[in-house]
């Protein structure tokens, strides 16, 4: 299915079962979260473990990020060998942990390597090289509309621009009227970044930018209805029994992905992003994340929604088995690592 909505990707939450349904509620292209160079450098099975691609996913971007363009092209070529579509940089991420290393949002400050960066990743693999970006590091930058051409011309052949600074994180607004002036600078599709969250806001910015597409990041944390409404129109609320069937499918993909010591962890954060929606009681949230185990967790949802067994059967049955791809790489990664 094409449509003009990206699924972005986000650490921590860009898991297999999240682009799987965005995929399924219609994205028209997800993402994987980002994924260190150093890490698929040195074998580490948990980075590994992100190149996990299933067949359903397609088209699926993999974005890494890292600073040193040889480990940078090394990297590339091993999301290719895992069957990605696309090789997206990451140039956005504004996590100290992440530029003190001189990767994420620094490199827009250091232009020179991020050119290198690109074109040594555009030389190594054959599937497109999109680059993800900040407008720049300080606020009111437009570092963006100087670096962004430039990327092109070392080999980018898309960009993605999220028009916050990196100082901002994720606070003010997005100035969408940056990504209107890099569109008209660049001869490659421009996909727009940040606040999109309804049709409307979506209809906003692909008018008044010309970007190709939306891409759509918090507003499809455990609301996966929001990407249908703003493809399709018109979506109704999700039933109660809807959000829980929804959730629980979500939750048996990542324990299945990750094991339940990691998952039981890691889904604590959707339960509250999910029970915004179904009218759960305000209290049913805190009475999820104290439980013991994913089971227990399901059993509580089917309780509160007794509807959604049969809901959660047919999502399960048209559900494609799973086929991750064959990568080549230790079994135990299989098992979550
Ligand atoms: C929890 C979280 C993790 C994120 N991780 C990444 C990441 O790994 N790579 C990336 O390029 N952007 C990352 N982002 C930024 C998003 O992709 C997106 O650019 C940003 O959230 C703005 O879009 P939104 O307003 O639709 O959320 C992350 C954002 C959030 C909230």
């Amino acid at each position: 299915m094409q449509t003009r909505v990206v699924l972005a990707p986000m650490a921590g939450v860009s898991v297999q079962a999240f682009r799987r349904q965005g995929r399924r509620f219609g994205a028209g292209l997800v993402c994987s979260e980002m994924v260190s160079c150093a890490g698929l450098h040195h074998g580490n099975e948990r980075t590994l473990g992100y190149l996990r691609i299933a067949a359903d996913e397609h088209p699926l971007a993999v974005q890494i990020f890292g600073s040193e363009p040889p480990l940078m092209a090394e990297a590339a070529r091993m999301v290719e060998d895992a069957g990605a579509d696309i090789v997206d940089i990451n140039f956005g991420c504004p996590v100290k942990k992440v530029t003190k290393t001189g990767a994420g949002a620094t490199l827009l400050e250091d232009s020179g390597r991020a050119e290198r960066i690109v074109a040594a990743v555009a030389g190594a693999v054959d599937v497109p090289v999109s680059v993800k970006m900040r407008r720049g590091v300080e606020d009111g930058s437009r570092t963006c509309l100087d670096v962004g051409p430039r990327l092109v011309d070392a080999g980018a052949a898309t960009l993605t621009l999220h028009p916050r600074s990196a100082r901002q994180m994720y606070t003010g607004a997005a100035d969408h009227s940056l990504t209107a002036e890099l569109v008209e600078l660049v001869d490659v599709p421009v996909i727009a970044c940040g606040d999109v969250t309804s049709r409307a806001r979506a209809h906003t910015v692909l008018a008044s930018t010309g970007a190709v597409a939306v891409m759509v990041g918090r507003g499809a944390q455990g609301n996966p209805w929001a990407l249908r409404e703003m493809v399709d129109g018109d979506e109704p609320e999700p039933t109660r029994e809807e959000v829980a069937a929804e959730l629980i499918l979500f939750i048996r993909e990542t324990v299945r992905e990750m094991g339940e010591r990691r998952a039981s962890g890691f889904l604590k954060k959707f339960y509250g992003w999910y029970l915004g929606r179904g009218r759960f009681p305000r209290s049913f949230k805190q009475e999820l994340v104290v439980l013991g185990s994913t089971d227990e967790v399901v059993q509580r949802l089917l309780a509160a929604a007794p509807g959604a067994d049969d809901v959660l059967e047919r999502l399960e049955s048209d559900q494609p088995p799973v086929d991750d791809r064959l990568l080549k790489l230790p079994i135990s990664i299989y098992g979550g690592g």
